[in-house]
This record gives C-alpha cells, sequence and structure tokens, in this order.
C-alpha cells in the first residue's frame, strides 16, 4: 500500500552530541524541533563528570532551544577512572543524570578521559544497578592488536559479556551498533537494549572508501561491510523491543572532517527523522516506525512516551549545503543530496 504521510507520538533522540559554546547554540535547534527528549553525551573537552557540570551544560542547551520549549535534554555523567559514585547517585537523586556515558580510554573524539580497565568502575557500575540507570556504551575494543573493523564484536566477549554477568541487575544500552554480532547479541540478552543510527541503516563501508574517501561519511564505530548493515536494517525495522533510534548526530567543523587527519563524527541532526523513515518506507516497515523511533527508548529508560505528535509527508527535499561560516561550517549528512520525506510543519 502506498502511503503519503505518517503520523507517530513525538519521537526522542537516545543519542546526541551537541557541543558548546557557538556551535551549540547553531545545532541544537535540529535535534529540538523534531524530538521530545535527547541523551545528551557529555565527551565535552573538559567531560561533564559532575553534577554541578551537567546542570550548568543543561542550562546553556536549554537556552540554546528555547525556541522549542517542550524540548528536554536529558544529561548523562562521563564514567572516569576515578569518579565517585557518590557523585552520580547525587545526580541522579537530583534528577539531573539519566544515565552514565562509558568510553574506553582514546575510542573516539574527546574519549582520553575514558576508562581505561572497567573493574575500575565497578563501584560505579554496582551503584547503577542499584538506582537502575543505565549505563550507556560506546561498545569497541580499542587497541592495537584489534583490526578497528573488528572493535565492536570484540567487545561483546571481553567487555559485555563478563559485566553482565558481574553486574547482575546493571541495565545496558549497546551504543550505535554497526554489526549482525551485536544486533544478534542484544536481542538474546534481557538486559540490553541498543540505539542504531540513519546512517549505518544507510551506508557500508564502501560508501567510505570506494572512488575516493569520503570523510563525511567517516563515524566511531566505523560503518561495516554490507552484510552488517542488512542485519541492522532488519533489526531496527522489526519493531523489536530493544532496539531505538539515536542518532549520534556528531558535527565538527568541515575543516576538521576534510583533513589529513579527519574527525570522526556526522552530523546528521538536520534531517535525521527524515532519514530514518526513508529506511523504514524502503524495507516496507512504516508501520513499525514509532516503536523504534517513540516508544522503544522510553520502555527501556523507564519513562513515559511523549505527549504530542509529529507527521512526516512522503514529499522530496533536498537536504540543506554547508550550514554556518569558517570554524562553525558543518556539512549535514547527504548534503544537497535528494531526499524521499519531509517533517510535518503545522
Ligand atoms: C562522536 C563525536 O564526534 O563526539 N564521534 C563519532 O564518530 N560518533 C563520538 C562518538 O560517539 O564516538
Ligand atoms: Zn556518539
Amino acid at each position: 500500500m502506498s502511503i503519503s504521510s505518517l503520523t507517530i507520538t513525538k519521537p526522542d533522540d537516545w543519542h546526541v552530541h551537541l557541543r558548546d559554546g557557538e556551535m551549540l547554540m547553531q545545532v541544537a535547534k535540529y535535534t529540538a524541533r523534531q524530538f521530545g527528549r535527547a541523551i545528551i553525551m557529555p565527551n565535552l573537552k573538559t567531560p561533564v563528570t559532575t553534577v554541578a557540570i551537567a546542570s550548568a551544560y543543561r542550562d546553556r542547551i536549554l537556552a540554546a532551544t528555547k525556541d522549542y520549549s517542550d524540548f528536554k535534554p536529558l544529561m548523562t555523567a562521563y564514567l572516569t577512572d576515578t569518579i565517585d559514585p557518590k557523585e552520580i547517585i547525587k545526580g541522579h537523586e537530583e534528577g539531573v543524570f539519566t544515565a552514565v556515558k562509558l568510553y574506553p580510554e582514546n575510542a573516539t573524539t574527546n574519549s582520553s578521559h575514558g576508562v581505561s580497565d572497567i573493574k575500575k568502575v565497578y563501584p560505579v557500575l554496582d551503584a547503577l544497578q542499584k538506582i537502575g540507570m543505565p549505563l550507556l556504551v560506546h561498545g569497541e575494543v580499542v587497541s592495537d592488536d584489534i583490526d578497528i573493523f573488528d572493535r565492536e564484536a570484540v567487545c561483546i566477549d571481553r567487555v559485555m559479556k563478563p559485566l553482565l554477568k558481574d553486574m547482575p541487575e546493571l541495565k545496558v544500552v549497546f551504543e550505535h551498533i554497526t554489526t549482525k554480532d551485536a544486533a544478534d547479541f542484544v536481542i538474546g540478552e534481557k538486559r540490553v537494549g541498543a540505539t542504531i543510527t540513519a546512517h549505518h541503516l544507510q551506508i557500508n563501508r564502501n560508501d567510505i572508501l570506494v572512488g575516493g574517501i569520503k570523510p563525511h561519511f567517516y563515524c566511531l564505530p566505523v560503518a561495516k561491510r554490507e552484510l552488517h548493515r542488512l542485519a541492522l536494517r532488519k533489526a531496527a525495522t522489526s519493531g523489536h523491543e530493544k532496539f531505538f533510534l539515536g542518532t549520534d548526530t556528531a558535527p565538527h567543523s568541515i575543516h576538521n572532517k576534510e583533513n589529513a587527519c579527519g574527525c570522526a563524527g556526522i552530523f546528521t541532526a538536520p534531517n535525521a527523522l527524515e532519514h530514518y523513515v526513508q529506511v523504514f518506507d524502503e524495507e516496507n516497515a512504516l508501520d513499525k516506525f514509532e516503536a523504534f523511533a517513540s516508544l522503544n527508548g522510553p520502555a527501556f529508560y523507564g519513562l513515559p512516551i511523549n505527549k504530542g505528535q509529529i507527521r512526516l509527508e512522503k514529499e522530496s527535499q533536498q537536504v540543506s549545503k554547508v550550514i554556518g561560516q569558517g570554524e562553525l561550517s558543518v556539512l549535514p549528512y547527504k548534503a544537497d543530496e535528494t531526499i524521499g520525506w519531509r517533517l510535518g510543519v503545522d
């Protein structure tokens, strides 16, 4: 059946990098105009490690999104080897922290303060399972002997399985999964959910590397071979309760992307919902889109679903070209390309 528009409960984005300062002011509106809530990543240059830093950052986000007064940023704490479990508990009690983020040391952008050995943060993880707060894991093992395309699969055996065994109550989000291995693993584990990005549903590693290197398709975890992309599409469009929307929108200036040592991160926020719904349309699974975008995430976090609705129209439009200038210039994912859907405005 051909459909011309789709109305669903207002969705949430369970993985967003909004940055800070002028970049925050420039990019936050794209997330706020589409989503009810967003999980805000804590990997600022000075990572978000305390309740005070998080609530000041939340205020700056609210100022940057004041035109969208219903938008609610959900803050996360950045786990370091030395963070005090009391700070996490305090943030939970004061309603500041919604989740805690685990970056392996030096895995990705601004992760030099990340965790060097997960055992070092076991007291914090124990506190999390007691208060029922999810741990968000950047699921890659970063070590010189592991090929970058294998980092995520290796993480399942080396990190995820021992973690779940040692912390029998902990809720875990396996973030931005990129492999069939991770999708299969998540389905089999009761306490594990996963976010999936729009770009990992649309591109494979050939898109990054064939016919010249495409820095704007480079992110971490890096896109894998086609069989993995197909497995992710199957997982997302199945409507399975363990999979939910998380864009991992991660703006970097064009200068920092188109560089001899280009940064990892794809700026998907401007047309995030449209990219996702395109995939569900191609897979004849528009009836599963609401579960993935608006229902499964809140259910996993134990939060209510959003009150409002949004409408997506099957109508083509052009993704914008460059946004901003100089060090603030960013290129949206699929800049200047035509896409088949448009967010409705009332
Ligand atoms: C993110 C960033 O730029 O902050 N980059 C990315 O490639 N996804 C960090 C991250 O989530 O790994
Ligand atoms: Zn991210």
